[in-house]
């Protein structure tokens, strides 16, 4: 596979997962045509070409140093510099994969925030006070990430010599699925069952030996789930503390996410919603490999690195 095939796979596999459905992908993407044809010459030249085609602006191709058959790739949660040394050290890495955004990826990754809107709308928040309260949030995370070095990483590929992508929301909606469906299936009565459950799932068993396991942020293994929301496994990051009050309202009772911040967390707690907290690298993790079975199917190896627990499917499939 080429570099181009491997990051096609990944965001249609991405597009297939999306909880919006495909119908939901494609009003996006052709909104987004209108508005871009409505841009003045000025305006369409500075727009970024690639939101014509791809839903997921925080997963792109960053580098391309030569376009070989890709035999070998180097796959880590966090990709930084010291990530591409340590693929010159490897010897024989044809491709690094970097989970979290890097480059135009990390400018870039407000905008796939909006995925949280129509999610939120399903599990019964009104539109517009999904839509009210992520538009704020939206804005804070495009500031936030306005400031930071968003191509040390690139540019230590360009002069090494190194192929890069970075594959975000595409491989977080997968995660995002895949709890949702068994999850969905299973029905679980308390906390405990859900923890017992998320426990047994391989990435979250293995991150338990090093103290990283799924955690219970707000509310007891005593409690009963209710309603359980996995809303916050995809869409960018998290969302606004004042959300959580909505959540509750429309009946959610637990919510299953990657990671929680201090203020949300109170909040949540003080709408009586249990936050299970499945855990950050190894929910990212989960959703990786689910992709990264894909080309191991094709034959490619696959080497993890910075965070990755990389867990293969393919003999239980
Ligand atoms: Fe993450």
């Amino acid at each position: 596979m080429k570099i181009k095939e491997i990051y096609s796979l990944a965001i249609n596999k991405g597009i297939e997962a999306d909880f919006r459905g495909k119908e939901g992908m494609e009003r996006l993407l052709k909104r987004r045509k209108e508005k871009f044809e409505k841009l003045s010459e000025k305006e369409k030249e500075e727009f970024d070409n690639e939101a014509l085609e791809n839903p997921f602006l925080d997963s792109r191709i960053l580098n391309i140093n030569q376009d070989k058959e890709i035999k070998k790739v180097l796959v880590g949660i966090d990709v930084e510099p010291a990530e591409i040394l340590l693929a010159k050290e490897i010897g024989g890495i044809d491709l690094i994969i970097s989970h979290h955004p890097l480059g135009k990826g990390l400018a870039n990754l407000a905008d796939v925030m909006e995925l949280q809107c129509d999610v939120l709308n399903q599990y019964g928040v009104p539109i517009n006070i999904a839509e009210g309260l992520m538009k704020e949030r939206i804005e804070e995370v495009a500031r936030g990430v306005n400031r930071v070095n968003h191509q040390r990483t690139v540019d230590t590929t360009k002069i090494l010599g190194f192929n890069l992508v970075c594959l975000h929301t595409a491989t977080d909606n997968l995660a995002a699925k895949f709890l949702k469906d068994k999850i969905e299936k299973e029905k679980f009565e308390r906390v405990e069952d859900l923890m017992n459950f998320l426990k047994e799932i391989p990435e979250y068993k293995e991150a338990l030996k090093f103290g990283a396991g799924p955690k219970i942020f707000a509310g007891d293994l005593e409690r009963r789930c209710g309603k359980i929301s996995v809303a916050e496994i995809t869409g960018g990051t998290e969302p606004s503390p004042k959300i959580y009050e909505k959540i509750a309202q429309a009946g959610i009772g637990t919510i299953v996410g990657m990671h929680m911040g201090e203020e949300s967390r109170k909040e949540a707690e003080a709408s009586n919603l249990n936050i299970v907290i499945a855990g950050h690298m190894s929910s990212d993790s989960l959703g990786v490999n689910l992709f990264l079975d894909e080309l191991e199917k094709r034959g490619i190896e696959v080497i993890p690195c910075s965070g990755l627990i990389r867990i293969s499917r393919l003999d239980k499939k």
